[in-house]
């Protein structure tokens, strides 16, 4: 495997996600391994939709502990299917799980998503899950995302809207914590209203066939303290010390009244494809 291809990245690019900064780790790395999994046969259909399966060369761009990286790889085994992120704790995490799969593994680099070591035109298809809400300057990942795919290769965006994210009934505890944590992640150059940016970015980057729609994720479907965990709670790590503090105070209270009202939430997430000019 010529995958451990490491070095360190600074720079203005580093954006709002940083795996190291949370005082948990492994409690983290279980939340993304988590979230990875568990929407995993609603994301394999959409990612079958816009023809992954007929692609050769596959970019997961932000691949984290690349268990995404290693399910699409099972999906498409006769592609060649690469994972890319700028944390190198989880890059080891993704080659260490991928070790251990015992087939032929995707592989691994260490880059920054707008200065990718990769050729132009690379691939046919590049995937980027829960990136974009993190960067400083989404446009220089979209430029390069064009190009290092082929002409007429695929890009599929995944993100959030927190415009989107709702509790039914309404839990004003909760909104609390989610309105402190878009606050303070646009304050560091992210956007977690970036899902309806995406079809735009793409459009402003020359792709054609642009669309975006919406998939609805609920804790129906996974039940409500995974959903929460894996989709808010973690965000509380992300807040500047103090408002941490007073937030993880807050916790107890919103798991308390969400369940005493048996809630419902609900996460529109974006998704956005286009082909590269
Ligand atoms: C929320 S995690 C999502 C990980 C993975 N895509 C998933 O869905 O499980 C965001 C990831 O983006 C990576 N990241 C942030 N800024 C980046 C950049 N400029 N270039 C490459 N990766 C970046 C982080 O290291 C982190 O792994």
């Amino acid at each position: 495997m010529q995958n451990t291809h490491v070095q360190r990245v600074s720079g203005p690019n580093l954006g709002t996600y940083s795996f190291d900064e949370f005082e948990e780790r492994k409690q983290e790395l279980a939340r993304l391994k988590e979230q990875a999994s568990s929407f995993w046969q609603q994301e394999k259909a959409v990612l079958v939709a816009h023809g992954i399966e007929n692609c050769h060369n596959i970019l997961d761009l932000a691949c984290g502990p690349g268990v995404v990286t290693r399910k699409i790889k099972s999906l498409v085994p006769n592609s060649h299917v690469t994972g890319v992120d700028l944390n190198e704790s989880l890059l080891n995490v993704a080659i260490s799980d991928s070790r251990q799969d015992g087939f032929d593994s995707p592989t691994f680099r260490q880059a920054d998503c707008t200065n990718l070591p990769f050729e132009t035109s690379s691939f046919d298809f590049v995937y980027a899950r829960f990136l974009f809400q993190h960067l400083c300057d989404p446009s220089a990942a979209v430029a390069e995302i064009n190009r290092v795919l082929t002409p007429g290769g695929r890009v599929v965006i995944v993100d959030v809207d927190d415009r989107d994210l709702s509790v039914t009934p309404s839990c004003s505890s909760f909104d609390q914590l989610t309105r402190a944590a878009g606050v303070f992640q646009s304050r560091g150059g992210g956007n977690r209203h970036v899902g309806r940016t995406l079809d735009g970015l793409l459009k402003s980057h020359h792709f054609t066939h642009v669309s975006r729609q919406v998939q609805v994720m609920s804790s129906d479907q996974i039940g409500l303290n995974s959903f929460f965990r894996i989709t808010t709670q973690f965000k509380v790590e992300q807040l500047p010390t103090e408002l941490a503090g007073q937030m993880r105070d807050l916790l107890p209270e919103i798991r308390r009244e969400l369940t005493s009202v048996n809630a419902t939430i609900t996460a529109g997430i974006h998704v956005a494809s286009g082909l590269a000019c």
